[in-house]
């Protein structure tokens, strides 16, 4: 299936096939210099097979993990490619989950100011929200995703068969994306996840429906001026979370979830997220969760938008004073 994002100049295709892979020469033009950014903990047969399809392929593969997401790799790719004298009709593909599509594609946007990249996601949080959008940055001094740029891939291959040698503790993380945009946006999408007796056979269309649903958010509001931010239902107590240290982006997202709901809401999604083995519960100190977020969103003045839902597959955005965040938390 096809899944078409439609920004004016900017437009590209999400390809949704099983086995698309082992075409990937097909809907990528890889006749010219290739760039596979990859890390290690992807099997090597993806970008092997990617490389296979490339007229002057080079697979870069970075250690996995967030801490690869860094200035010092984004400057090392860039001198590889300046080495091997990449031109501005060359290309970058990234093979991997997030953070090989977000260092990846910061290092397209920035590359002889801008080359042409594709994402070729092989995690479930990539597959249902990442790897589209635009979004692309590098961790720097400790913090997230500080240094970026908004720049969009030239397409997106997605494979659920990859899916298969992932972790199952990284297939519940991803899932937790989608259940977020169902959440908000997609009583019905919302059901068929709460419902689904074989994941396996019902992801595909979960990844369409979750891509359906950010890639509409995403063309009414490419920037984050205001409307994308129902994407982050979850993530400011998320964020918090995750900087404990204990959990996967996705279930700290779990755990910011629930703090952001009615009580309706808060029992079906506490079902959906037990039944994937997402966490629910968490020991934390409030004062810890809510001085993060204060220092975290400070700089952007005293208030921040949260989003809040009352009712499955609808959201409304607060904006509260970041002092009150507390409240949520307790
Ligand atoms: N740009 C955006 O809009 C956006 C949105 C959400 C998250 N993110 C970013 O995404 C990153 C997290 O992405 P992620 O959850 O995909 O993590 P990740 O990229 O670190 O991948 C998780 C792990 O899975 C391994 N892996 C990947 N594919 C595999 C496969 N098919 N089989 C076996 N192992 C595989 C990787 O080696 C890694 O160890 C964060 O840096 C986050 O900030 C970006």
């Amino acid at each position: 299936m096809i899944l078409p994002i439609n920004l004016g100049e900017q437009s590209y295709d999400i390809v949704i096939e099983r086995g698309a892979l082992d075409k990937i020469g097909s809907y990528l033009n890889l006749n010219r210099k290739v760039l596979i950014l990859t890390d290690s903990g992807v099997p090597k047969e993806y970008s092997e097979k990617v490389l296979s399809f490339c007229k002057e392929g080079y697979i870069y593969t970075i250690p996995q993990g967030e801490k690869s997401k860094c200035f010092d790799n984004y400057r090392d790719i860039l001198g590889f490619m300046v080495e091997k004298a990449f031109t501005r009709t060359d290309c970058v593909v990234c093979v991997g989950g997030g953070v090989c599509g977000d260092l990846g594609g910061f290092v397209a946007a920035s590359y002889m100011r801008g080359i042409d990249f594709y994402n070729v996601p092989t995690t479930l949080l990539s597959q249902v929200d990442s790897s589209i959008g635009g979004k692309v940055a590098i961790d720097f001094q400790g913090v997230k995703n500080i240094i970026g740029a908004f720049y969009q891939p030239k397409k997106v291959v997605i494979d659920s068969d990859t899916l298969k040698t992932l972790d199952k503790r990284q297939v519940s993380a991803g899932l937790c994306e989608a259940i977020k945009m169902a959440c908000t946006c997609d009583k019905e999408l919302f059901e068929k996840i709460e419902s689904s007796q074989d994941l396996e056979r019902d992801i595909d269309e979960i990844i369409a429906r979750s891509l359906k649903i950010k890639g509409d958010v995403v063309e009414k509001d490419p920037k984050e001026k205001g409307l994308r931010k129902v994407l982050n239902f979850g993530h400011t107590i998320g964020h918090a979370v995750e900087s404990q240290g204990d959990y996967l982006h996705g279930e700290s997202v779990s755990i910011g979830m629930l703090k952001m709901c009615s009580q309706e809401v808060k029992t079906r999604l506490e079902g959906v997220l037990k039944k994937y083995s997402l966490p629910t519960k968490m020991e934390y100190d409030a004062s810890v969760l809510a001085d993060f977020i204060k220092k975290d969103k400070k700089a952007r003045g005293e208030y921040i938008t949260v989003i809040y839902v009352q009712r499955v597959g609808e959201f409304e955005m607060r904006d509260i004073l970041i002092d009150d965040i507390k409240k949520y938390l307790n």
